[in-house]
């Protein structure tokens, strides 16, 4: 596998190409994401925003290998992971992807320090090593002093806070999270934004994130509105770039690109809980 500078930053780390789900139920046909087009560069943070029910974590699942497309085609660093086996695939996740979870998903019979830990042992690193580099990720994030807590023990910014260490203990090239702060009041969930964001600018680490907030969205370089499963429109917080505009009318959408964070998203669909 060809290895690629961390800091090349006009590479196109993630591309979708006319991504497509549908479910099918009985009868009914369910078009969770239809005929989607983007692409991530590496170490930008970019996220999915949109109302309940309009294919945020559906795609955010296909582009993580999680399910399988319909129709279309996700590259993640020059791979079609489609085309790959489910023990290609399984290695490829556990050497470039990191992911965080809203409930956490944190194994209760194990300490965080344990937690932080599982995904080394299944990379086969020594106890020693792993221990050293799961203990200094705790500490990162502000937990040096309940390594030895379980999960049911800590408060659920702490429990979100060891789910973050686990997913960046490996130093994945890409993390993706799902409603990452969705259990967290909002204090707790700037906080934990803040680490997130912090972690991964400092290690040129990508991140995709799916949220239905709008205050959460702003953490991010660009945001995709979805809406139906498709793209709504692409707004990049980061001044003057206006290569979304065509990446925007390639995936169907209107052209518009405010360019200009508020006001984009002044135009959010009004959030839909449940
Ligand atoms: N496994 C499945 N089988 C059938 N339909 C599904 C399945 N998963 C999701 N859907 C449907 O696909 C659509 C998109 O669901 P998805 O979970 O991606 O939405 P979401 O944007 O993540 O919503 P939320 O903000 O509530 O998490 C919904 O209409 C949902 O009912
Ligand atoms: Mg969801």
């Amino acid at each position: 596998m060809l290895k690629q500078s961390r800091n090349n930053k006009s590479e196109n780390i993630i591309e979708v190409k006319n991504a497509r789900k549908i479910y099918r139920m009985g009868k009914e046909k369910i078009v969770a994401v239809d005929d989607v087009s983007f692409n991530v560069k590496r170490g930008e943070f970019l996220c999915l925003y949109g109302a309940s029910g309009s294919g945020k974590s559906t795609l955010l699942n296909l582009m993580a290998g999680i399910e399988k497309l319909t129709a279309g085609q996700i590259m993640i660093k020059g791979h079609n992971i489609q085309r790959m086996s489910e023990r290609g695939l399984a290695k490829f996740r556990q050497n470039t992807l990191g992911f965080v979870f809203q409930s956490y998903n944190l194994l209760n019979s194990m300490t965080a320090l344990e937690n932080v830990e599982l995904p080394l042992v299944f990379k086969h690193m020594n106890r020693k090593k792993r221990r050293r580099l799961a203990r200094q990720m705790l500490i990162n994030v502000g937990l040096g002093d309940r390594l030895k807590h379980k999960p049911t023990e800590m408060s659920g910014g702490q429990q979100q806070r060891v789910g973050i260490a686990r997913a960046f203990v490996s130093n994945p090239e890409i993390v993706f999270a799902d409603e990452p702060t969705g259990n967290l009041d909002s204090k707790t969930s700037r906080e934990v934004m803040d680490l997130i964001k912090g972690m991964a600018k400092a290690n040129h680490q990508t991140i995709v994130m799916v949220t239905h907030d709008k205050d959460l969205a702003m953490y991010a370089d660009r945001i995709i509105h979805i809406r139906d499963g498709r793209i709504e429109k692409i707004v990049d917080q980061l001044a003057g770039n206006t290569a979304e505009t065509a990446e925007t009318a390639e995936a169907g959408g209107p052209e518009e690109n405010t360019g200009q964070t508020e006001q984009g998203l002044e135009a959010l669909p009004a959030h839909n809980p449940g």
